[in-house]
C-alpha cells in the first residue's frame, strides 16, 4: 500500500538544507567534493555555494577548499531530520518527521497535522517555539538550540479516559533517556515533570481530540531542558537544565533519538499488554508512586495527602490524611517536606 505523502508545512526546513546537513556530518572527517553535494542534494553545481551560504547562515561552520570541496568544521547539534529518520529506522516515529528551525508551538502543529488526518507517527520537532505550550495554560520557554522540543502524534484507539497513559509513557521514556546522561537519578513527578534533585528539567504536555469511547488522535509534547546555561530568574528555585546539572554540553540529537526509541517502545507494549508496563514501570521509578507526602491543586481545591499507587488508567490515588482516598485526574503535586 502506497504511504501517505508528507503534509506540505509552510516554515518547514528545506530538504535540500536537511540532505546537505546530513551529507556534511556523515562525512565530517573528509572534504566532499562540489559535484557529489550537487548530485546528493539535487541541485546543479553551480548552485552547490548557494546552499553552502544558506547552511553558514543557520549558523554552521562549513569550510571550502578551493578545487576540493567543503567539510564542516564542527558538527553543529541540530536536530536534522534526516539523521533523525536514520537512527530511528524501525520506529514508529522514522518516517515522518517534520523539522523547523523556528515555529509558534510544535504541539500546535501537530494538532493540525491530526486535524488534517496525518498518520500516527509523525514527528514535529524545533529548534526554538515562540509560545511553548506548558500544562494549565502556562509558557514553556523554548530557547534556540538549547533545549528539546517535540511533539509526537499518536492515534492509539484508546478511551480518553485512558490517555494519561500516553503521558506517563512519554515521562518515563524522558526519564530513561535523561538517566544516562546524569550522575544522579532523576525522578518523575505524576503526571509529567521530570526532576533532578528536585527541580524540572522536563515537562510533557498531551493534547488530543477525542469522542467520548475513544480517543481520535493525541499529541505528546515533550520539551526538555538541555543546554541551557541559566534558568529565568522566576525559576531558579524550580527548574534547572541538564547542563546546569552536569556542567557539560550534551547532544541534543543523541538525546532525543533515546527518547524517541524509550517512546516506541512503551508506546507499543501499551498498545499490546495494556496498563500493566508503564504503571509498574512509574512504581520502579517514581518517588511520587506510594508514600509521598504531597500537597494537591486541582481546578476545584487545594488539600494535603499521601501517594496511594495509581488506576489502571494512570490516574493518581492520594489518600487524605482522614483517611479517604481521592482520585486525582489532573492538577499539580508539590511535596510536602
Ligand atoms: C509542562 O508544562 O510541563 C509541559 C511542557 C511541554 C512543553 C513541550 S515543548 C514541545 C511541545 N510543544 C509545546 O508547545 N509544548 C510542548
Amino acid at each position: 500500500m502506497a504511504s501517505k505523502r508528507m503534509a506540505e508545512l509552510p516554515g518547514t526546513t528545506d530538504r535540500r538544507i536537511d540532505a546537505l546537513l546530513t551529507l556534511l556530518a556523515e562525512n565530517s572527517t573528509i572534504v566532499v567534493s562540489g559535484a557529489k553535494i550537487a548530485k546528493e542534494i539535487g541541485v546543479t553545481r553551480q548552485q552547490v555555494w548557494r546552499w553552502i551560504e544558506k547552511l553558514r547562515a543557520l549558523g554552521v561552520r562549513v569550510k571550502g577548499h578551493p578545487r576540493a570541496g567543503y567539510h564542516i568544521e564542527r558538527m553543529p547539534d541540530i536536530l536534522a531530520p534526516q539523521m533523525l529518520s536514520r537512527r530511528l529506522y524501525g520506529t514508529t516515529f522514522a518516517r515522518r518527521i517534520y523539522h523547523f528551525f523556528k515555529t509558534d508551538s510544535t504541539n500546535a502543529v501537530a494538532m493540525r497535522l491530526g486535524e488534517a488526518g496525518e498518520p500516527q507517527g509523525a514527528v514535529v520537532v524545533a529548534e526554538e517555539q515562540t509560545a511553548g505550550r506548558g500544562r494549565a495554560g502556562r509558557t514553556w520557554i523554548s530557547e534556540k538550540s538549547a533545549g528539546i522540543y517535540c511533539s509526537v502524534l499518536l492515534r492509539p484507539g484508546i478511551p480518553p479516559s485512558f490517555a494519561p497513559l500516553l503521558t506517563l509513557a512519554a515521562g518515563i521514556a524522558a526519564r530513561d533517556a535523561a538517566a544516562e546522561e546524569l550522575d544522579v537519578l532523576p525522578d518523575i513527578r505524576w503526571p509529567n515533570d521530570v526532576l533532578v534533585d528536585g527541580r524540572k528539567f522536563c515537562g510533557i504536555l498531551t493534547e488530543m481530540r477525542a469522542e467520548p469511547d475513544r480517543v481520535h488522535y493525541a499529541v505528546v509534547g515533550i520539551g526538555v531542558n538541555v543546554n541551557q546555561s541559566k534558568m529565568p530568574d522566576e525559576l531558579r528555585e524550580t527548574a534547572t537544565s541538564l547542563r546546569i546539572e552536569t556542567g557539560k554540553i550534551h547532544s541534543r540529537l543523541e538525546l532525543l533519538i533515546r527518547l524517541l526509541r524509550h517512546m516506541d517502545r512503551y508506546y507499543n507494549q501499551l498498545l499490546v499488554e495494556g496498563a500493566p508496563p508503564i504503571l509498574r514501570r512509574f512504581a520502579e521509578v517514581s518517588s511520587y508512586y506510594k508514600g509521598k507526602r504531597v500537597r494537591i491543586t486541582t481546578a476545584r481545591e487545594t488539600f494535603t495527602g499521601t501517594t496511594a499507587g495509581l488506576e489502571p488508567s494512570g490516574v493518581l490515588r492520594v489518600a487524605r490524611d482522614d483517611g479517604s482516598v481521592e482520585m486525582v485526574v489532573s492538577g499539580d503535586v508539590a511535596e510536602v517536606r
